[in-house]
């Protein structure tokens, strides 16, 4: 086991600590439905938020772009180093992994955790199957679908062009932790909404609309925004020419913080451990640190394990490399 962490100041945690603490960061190269397994029995409740971003089952090797001349793609001419390999042998291999990992992480949640299952139509659907019966029946919670915006556009039939997150609770009827009214998990009302309702002005000039229900008067102010929905269409993919270009790593798939950075908002109280056992490039385990959770984080791919590592480094986050 390696030890990373930045130079300690006076009274604050040394990475030293951070890795006798039972509680500290860690980082392991490991299969994860192997790694998840290895906690059993000892593990039980854990896990407070579990974000899993498995491959999606697209059937091909995915590069990294390591060096100006590479490109990150499906391992095409060009292309840089393998990250990983998406091929399953079909979608029944795709879902015999899928169902282990879950396994192992329904046995380290905690009686108010979640595990977020982020996937696209290659296989939301039959995992969707998968994930219910290893959860059991009362612990789908929602669905989100994320538009990241990109992706082509085919004039032959019509384009999917959203991913889908399905959200599930430890045990059926566990009331979770969803952090709904936190300013930035709030969306503004749509136009139409404003000109009809918000017409109210009070003394300070916020616009407002008052409804009674069962009795109660509650008022809404238009700048608060409402509580989001189910669709996300704010967040932009992790894709040249963006404003948030500046984060990425050059590691295929990786996800916007913005996207983790709602999520564990959302899922997590500060200090609560947050789990990706698909870690990539690491984007979960930055933004829980940043956010002030702990994190547990696996790939079984040398190259996420490589850029993970770099990434907390270079943040100053302490952490436990285990391989
Ligand atoms: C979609 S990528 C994750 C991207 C990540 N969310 C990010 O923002 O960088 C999927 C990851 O799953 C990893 N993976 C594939 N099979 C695995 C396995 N059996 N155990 C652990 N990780 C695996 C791959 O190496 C890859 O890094």
């Amino acid at each position: 086991m390696k030890r990373h962490g930045p130079p300690s100041q006076p009274d604050e945690p040394r990475a030293e600590d951070a890795a006798t603490d039972p509680r500290g960061n860690m980082l392991v190269h490991d299969d994860a439905a192997t790694w998840l397994a290895s906690f059993a029995g000892s593990g039980r409740g854990t896990v407070d938020l579990a974000y899993l971003d498995p491959p999606f089952n697209v059937g091909a090797a995915f590069t990294a772009r390591m060096g100006p001349s590479q490109r990150r793609t499906r391992g095409q001419r060009g292309a840089g180093p393998v990250a990983y390999h998406d091929a399953w042998g079909g979608l029944d291999g795709f879902l015999s992994f899928l169902e282990g990992v879950l396994s192992g992480l329904r046995e380290l949640l905690s009686a108010d955790g979640t595990v977020w299952l982020h996937l696209d139509y290659r296989s939301v659907h039959e995992a969707k199957g998968v994930a219910d019966r290893v959860f059991g029946g009362g612990t789908f919670r929602s669905e989100v679908i994320w538009v990241p915006g990109n992706g082509a556009r085919g004039r032959a039939g019509p384009s999917i062009t959203h991913q889908t997150l399905l959200v599930y609770a430890a045990r059926p009827k566990a009331r979770i932790v969803w952090n709904s009214d936190h300013p930035d998990l709030r969306e503004p009302y749509a136009d139409t909404s404003l000109s009809m309702h918000f017409r109210s002005v009070d003394a300070q000039g916020r616009r407002y609309r008052e409804r009674v229900i069962a009795g109660r008067t509650y008022r809404y102010y238009a700048d608060e925004g409402r509580r989001l929905g189910s669709v996300w269409n704010d967040i932009p993919a992790m894709a040249a020419n963006t404003p948030i270009r500046a984060e990425g790593t050059g590691y295929p798939t990786q996800k916007p913080e913005r996207l983790l950075e709602r999520i564990v908002r959302l899922s997590s109280l500060e200090g609560a451990t947050v789990c990706d056992p698909t870690c990539g490039s690491g984007t979960t385990l930055a933004v829980a640190a940043r956010l002030g959770r702990r994190f547990l984080g696996c790939d079984s791919s040398p190259l996420a394990i490589e850029v993970a590592s770099r990434r907390l480094r270079d943040a100053g986050v302490p952490f436990d490399l285990v391989q």
